[in-house]
């Protein structure tokens, strides 16, 4: 009989944060790498954001809070929803939980039974498939091709469906592509899900405040009021606030799904950390300056390496109107031999390639169920980029 439980060779540890290691563990021995792996803003958290964080540990706001949420923090979400989303929830349909990750894991544990199928639209963020199955479900891919943007079609959706199936993840602006959904193509979409009461629809909306080219972003359940009772929302404070290590996710959705998500908490993290909820309640209260100021220095990264990546050749990188990442094809790039007599058979090749020849770390696409393609995180100084794109276009020159 194995100690470890046998639902632990079902998943693997996420690929991004192995990447990280890899380059840290590189770095640790003294070589110049320069890591384009990782998922947050490298912007430090707003001022006044930790001051209220501050002011929160003085007044001694520093003991258990409600498992779902401070009050303060459930209003601001509230307020947010209103504000930004023009959706109304009542507080017994908002639950804070440790990240946006939190609510999310939550969410599948809550409601898959053995056998639920989720659709999990690809590229997709490397957790949804692992947090799936380690909830006992079955992810079921719906893929999605380079030439629509990485966007899912109402046809490839209608074909997925199935009478097992529980949860569609939706996640716009994508990680890892950058994609983002019109409102448009939600409701083409919303259109299909209609026909189908047995699927929600997880909206997985963490890169929100990231969406470029003065393009307005939507959510399903704004689109298509009529999912909105089918819908959960996830958000958090993460990346449009520049506060990943604060740990502060919410989602909102109908009252009893919230209620079976909060009683999991309870029996498991209990509340979040009571300072993070100050800091967090601050961060959707107070001015909102930080998101448009950050939002144009992305936006200016964003096309600054796109046009150095497609100036190299045998590399296609799609102009993504979203989130911090690129996610450019190496597939021209194939068969070329390294200098050491190897060749490139796969993305798997080419980043190893990168690592080793550049120092430069990004994650292949296999990662997000896109082989072919590898992930840069543009969320690095402008300086850091131009180094690292240099490096990948003159490792990509030794190839022959
Ligand atoms: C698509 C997506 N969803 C959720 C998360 C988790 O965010 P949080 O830091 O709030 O747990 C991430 C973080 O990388 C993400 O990329």
């Amino acid at each position: 009989m194995s100690f470890l439980a046998n639902n632990l060779n079902n998943i693997k540890p996420s690929p991004t944060i192995a990447v990280s290691m890899k380059a840290n563990e590189l770095k640790a021995a003294g070589k110049d790498i320069i890591s384009l792996s990782m998922g947050e803003p490298d912007f430090d958290t707003p001022d006044n954001i930790k001051e209220a964080a501050i002011a929160a540990i003085k007044k001694g706001d520093t003991k258990y809070t409600a498992v779902d949420g401070t009050a303060a923090l459930k209003k601001a979400i509230i307020e947010k929803f209103k504000r930004e989303n023009n959706l109304e929830y009542k507080a017994n349909e908002i639950i804070v939980s440790t990240g946006a990750k939190q609510v999310i894991y939550n969410a599948l544990v809550a409601t898959l039974n053995a056998g639920d199928e989720v659709l999990i639209p690809a590229p997709y963020w490397v957790s949804y498939p692992d947090m799936v199955l380690l909830a006992g479900g079955v992810p079921v891919i719906v893929e999605s091709s380079a030439d629509n943007n990485f966007k899912i079609t109402p046809q490839s959706l209608e074909q997925k469906i199935t009478p097992k199936t529980k949860w569609i993840i939706l996640n716009s602006p994508s990680n890892p592509t950058g994609a983002c959904y019109s409102s448009d193509e939600l409701k083409a979409l919303a259109a299909v899900l209609l026909n189908h009461p047995q699927v929600h629809i997880l909206a997985d909306d963490i890169y929100e405040h990231l969406i470029f080219d003065n393009l307005k972003f939507a959510t399903i359940a704004e689109v298509e009021p009529k999912l909105k009772e089918r819908s959960l929302i996830v958000n958090g404070v993460s990346k449009a606030y520049a506060m990943t290590g604060w740990r502060i996710g919410y989602g909102a959705g109908p009252a009893a799904l919230i209620k079976a998500m909060s009683m999991i908490q309870s029996q498991s993290t209990s509340a979040t950390s009571s300072i993070s909820q100050a800091a967090a309640t601050e961060a959707l209260n107070g001015p909102q300056n930080y998101i448009h100021s950050s939002k144009k220095i992305f936006e200016k990264r964003r096309d600054m390496v796109v046009a150095m990546l497609n100036a190299i050749d045998g590399i296609n990188c799609n102009i993504p109107n979203g989130a911090f990442y690129v996610f450019p094809s190496c597939q021209n790039l194939y068969g070329k031999k390294m200098p050491n007599g190897k060749v490139i058979e796969n993305d798997n090749d080419f980043a190893a390639y990168l690592l080793e020849e550049a120092l430069v770390a990004v994650v292949p696409g296999i990662a997000f169920g896109a082989a072919g393609f590898f992930r840069i995180s543009y969320a690095a100084s402008e300086e850091f980029l131009q180094n690292s794109m240099q490096r990948i276009a003159d490792a990509c020159k030794k190839l022959k």
